[in-house]
This record gives structure tokens, sequence and C-alpha cells, in this order.
């Protein structure tokens, strides 16, 4: 859906409140994963560690398969690097297989709260993730 005040794509979480996904005007679309429908992985609910409060921009290529941290403890990131297999973490999440729709920059999630991993969708902005101790400051 699209906010016709901010010129901007919003999602309305299970609260009721409505987020701005980008508060720039631009009319880029919404970056998707292009195995979302395919990947279960995607599906899980829990965020991972805030690894960065701030998203890391990336060329990424069409066709390519890419494996988003999600567990934010790769040493790779925005990449998994298999940290998460590491059985004395008890690292529940899994990283997320994706492909892009274009070749382009993308900006990826660092923060690992995205509501549309692996890409930045601002939430990095939101109280949780700004009062959280991020793993690159550590
Ligand atoms: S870095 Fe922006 S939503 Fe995670």
């Amino acid at each position: 859906m699209w906010n016709t005040i901010y010129q901007a794509p919003y999602k309305i979480n299970a609260s009721g409140i409505c987020r701005v996904l980008y508060s720039t005007k631009s009319t880029t679309a919404v970056p998707r994963n292009v195995l979302e429908n395919v990947i279960s992985a995607d599906k899980q609910k829990e965020n991972g560690a805030v690894y960065d409060k701030k998203p890391f921009k990336i060329l990424l290529e069409t066709g390519k398969n890419y494996s988003w941290c999600l567990c934010g403890r790769s040493k790779k990131q925005p990449f998994c690097d298999g940290t998460h297999r590491m059985d004395q973490l008890k690292i529940s999440q899994k990283p997320i297989r994706f492909q892009v729709e274009e070749t382009k920059e993308y900006w990826l999630c660092n923060c690992k709260h995205t509501n549309n991993r692996p890409f930045c969708d601002g939430t990095h902005k939101s109280k949780i993730v700004q009062e959280a101790t991020s793993i690159i400051r550590q």
C-alpha cells in the first residue's frame, strides 16, 4: 500500500500502527525477495541480534543466490558465514536465501529487525533497535 501523504509505501502492523517504509519521495518500488514464496526460512518469527543500527548499501546481481544473515552473528555481514551452525551459540535463526529482481544497489538490513527481509524498511529507526546493544559496537 502507498501512503498518499508521504508518497511512500507503508504497512499496518498487528497493533494497527501505520509505518512508512521509505520516507523519501522516490517512486522506486519496494524491493522484494524473488525467492520469498519458495524459501520457508523467511517465515521465521524471531529476529536476530542487532548487528548494526543502520543498513548496508551493496550492488546485487539478478540471477545470483544470496544468503542474508538473520542471526546477526556472521563476520561477513550482511551475508551468512555459517556462524549460526555453531552448537555452543544455540542460535535458532537460519539465513534468508534471496535473489533480486534487477541488478542494482540495494540497502540490506543490518539491524535484523526489518519486516521486508533482507531489505531495509526503516525499522532500524525504531526505539527497540536504537536502544539495543549492537554487535558491531561490542
Ligand atoms: S537496517 Fe534498516 S530495517 Fe534493519
